[in-house]
């Protein structure tokens, strides 16, 4: 059998709302990733979507059930250990990139080996990916010198380059044209097909059909359709 990348189990995550009482977001949510999944998870704002990422991602810790990664509790780390354990698991693309203005392309990019183990190879790996991404012209430029096209393939790069199998992915097409969205999403189903998984929220039809499976998220669970 093959194990699961991403292990979600009766997932409940609820925000302290101003009257005292807590606010349920997730409720009971279960979710499993393969090597292969490519998922787009749709709903409407404010269901719970970024919420999810968040919690598979190791970056927010659920109220109750669990979230395995590789078969591994992140939440169950130290916040240091924890950190290293996401650098090395799992890559996050946003809609608005999260690339650090005074550092190059390439900076950019290394910062994601900074927490993982050193990877004496992933200098050669990102090079490589950016000039697959048509970037390769682009190693010493600064985000602002960068088309918005440019700047989201190096966030791309950035969550692949650290060797994670999990690809986290909020609405990434969200500021992207056609042909950057279809670079973008012809590189997660590559990364999919190649033995990764991808969990993407879009609101972009185009989008969501270019994953392999569609989950909607209703009443703080998922769906599918
Ligand atoms: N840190 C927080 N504290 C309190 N409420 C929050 C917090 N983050 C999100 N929420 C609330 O949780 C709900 C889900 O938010 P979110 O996961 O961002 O939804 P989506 O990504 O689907 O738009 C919303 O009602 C939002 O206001
Ligand atoms: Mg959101």
């Amino acid at each position: 059998m093959t194990e699961n990348i991403l292990q979600i189990s009766s997932l409940e995550k609820h925000y302290p709302a101003r009257s005292g009482k807590d606010v349920p977001v997730l409720r009971e949510l279960d979710l499993s990733l393969s090597p292969g999944d490519f998922v787009a998870l749709r709903g409407p704002s404010g269901c719970g979507k970024t919420t999810l990422l968040l919690c598979a991602g190791a970056l927010l810790r659920p109220t109750a059930g669990s979230v395995l990664i590789d078969a591994s509790n992140p939440y169950a780390l130290s916040a240091a250990a924890r950190s290293a354990f996401r650098a090395a698991h799992v890559g996050f693309v946003f809609q608005n990139f999260h690339l650090v203005p005074y550092l190059s392309v390439l900076d950019n990019i290394m910062l994601c080996g900074l927490a993982a183990a050193p990877q004496p190879t992933l200098p050669t790996r990102a090079i490589d990916m950016l000039d697959k991404l048509g970037l390769s012209h682009r190693l010493h430029h600064r985000p602002a010198e960068l088309s918005t096209g440019e700047q989201q393939r190096v966030a791309l790069v950035r969550a692949l380059a650290g060797g994670a199998n999990l690809i986290l992915a909020d609405e990434p097409t969200g500021n992207l044209d056609a042909a950057n969205s279809r670079i973008l999403l012809d590189t997660l189903a590559n990364f999919a097909s190649e033995g990764g998984a991808v969990l993407m929220v879009t609101h972009e039809p185009s989008a969501s059909d270019r994953a392999f499976t569609r989950l909607d998220m209703r009443d703080g669970c998922l769906h599918s359709c």
